[in-house]
C-alpha cells in the first residue's frame, strides 16, 4: 500500500452552462492506494458517482487533475487514455448493461476484443473467468437469460478479464437481493485479498461500506471526512 494508484488534485465538477451550472464536486484531493479497498459513500446527490466516473477516467473534470500511477493523465493522448483505461480499470456499474443480443462469453469478452485479443484467447480467457465465478455453463447464454446475480456475476467476470489494478462499483449490490448481494460482496473482496485489487465501491449499504479499509464520506461535492478499519 505504498504508493497512492489514483491522486486528485482540486477536482472539481460543472455540470450544465449559465443559470442551470451546477457543481457537483467542489475541489476534491485525495489518494487511493494501491491494493487498499475504499468505500465512497454520502447521501444521493452527494457526488459519489460523479467522483468515481472522473477516478476511472470515464469522465473528464472541470478543473484540477488525476494522477494515475504517477502519471498525469491530462497529458495522455486520446488512444493512450482509452488504452491505459481499458488495461487498468474494472467497471462494475449499474448502468453498465451487459448486450442483451450477445452471449455472456461475448459480453464478458469485449474487454479483451477492444484490446485487439484473437477470439481463440478471449475465450479462453473468458472462460477461465466464468469458471472462476461459477458461471461456465451460462457462457452461450444470451445475456437477458440471466437472474440478477448472474448478470452481476458477469459484470464481475466482464471487469476481471483485462486482469485490472483497479475495479470500481456503483453500487454494485444494490438490485439484488441480501443473500445474492453477500455472494457478489464475497466475489469482491475476496479478489481483492487475493489478486491485491484496488477496490473503490460506491454505496448506500452499510455493511458493504464497513467491510472496506477506509471511507470517504462525501456532502455537498466535497469529502466531509474520513474514516479507517475494517468494522467487524
Ligand atoms: N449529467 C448531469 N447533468 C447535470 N447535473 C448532473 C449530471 N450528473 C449528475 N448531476 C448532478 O450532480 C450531483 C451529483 O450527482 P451524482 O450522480 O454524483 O450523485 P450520487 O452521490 O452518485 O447520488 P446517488 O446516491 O443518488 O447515486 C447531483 O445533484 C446531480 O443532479
Ligand atoms: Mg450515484
Amino acid at each position: 500500500m505504498a504508493s497512492p494508484v489514483l491522486e486528485t488534485h482540486g477536482l472539481v465538477k460543472t455540470y450544465g452552462h449559465a443559470e442551470s451550472e451546477f457543481q457537483a464536486l467542489k475541489g476534491i484531493t485525495t489518494q487511493i492506494w494501491n491494493a487498499e479497498s475504499v468505500a465512497v459513500v454520502g447521501k444521493s446527490g452527494s457526488g459519489k458517482s460523479t467522483l468515481m466516473h472522473l477516478l476511472a477516467l470515464l469522465d473528464a473534470p472541470t478543473q484540477g487533475s488525476i494522477v494515475l500511477s504517477g502519471q498525469m493523465t491530462s497529458q495522455l493522448g486520446a488512444r493512450e487514455f482509452s488504452q491505459l483505461r481499458n488495461e487498468t480499470f474494472g467497471f462494475v456499474f449499474q448502468q453498465f448493461f451487459l448486450n442483451p443480443q450477445q452471449t455472456v462469453l461475448e459480453n464478458v469478452t469485449l474487454p479483451l476484443k477492444i484490446a485487439g485479443v484473437s477470439k481463440a484467447e478471449r475465450n479462453r480467457r473468458g472462460m477461465e473467468t466464468l469458471e472462476q465465478l461459477d458461471m461456465a455453463e451460462k457462457a452461450k447464454n444470451k445475456a437477458t437469460t440471466l437472474s440478477g446475480g448472474q448478470k452481476q456475476r458477469a459484470c464481475i467476470a466482464r471487469a476481471l478479464i483485462n486482469d485490472p489494478t483497479v475495479i470500481f462499483a456503483d453500487e454494485p449490490t444494490g438490485n439484488l437481493d441480501t443473500a445474492t448481494g453477500e455472494i457478489v460482496e464475497d466475489i469482491l473482496f475476496d479478489l481483492h485479498a487475493r489478486r491485491m485489487i484496488t477496490l473503490i465501491v460506491v454505496t448506500h449499504d452499510e455493511d458493504l461500506a464497513a467491510k472496506c479499509q477506509r471511507r470517504l464520506i462525501m456532502q455537498d461535492g466535497q469529502i466531509l471526512r474520513e474514516e479507517r478499519g475494517v468494522t467487524p
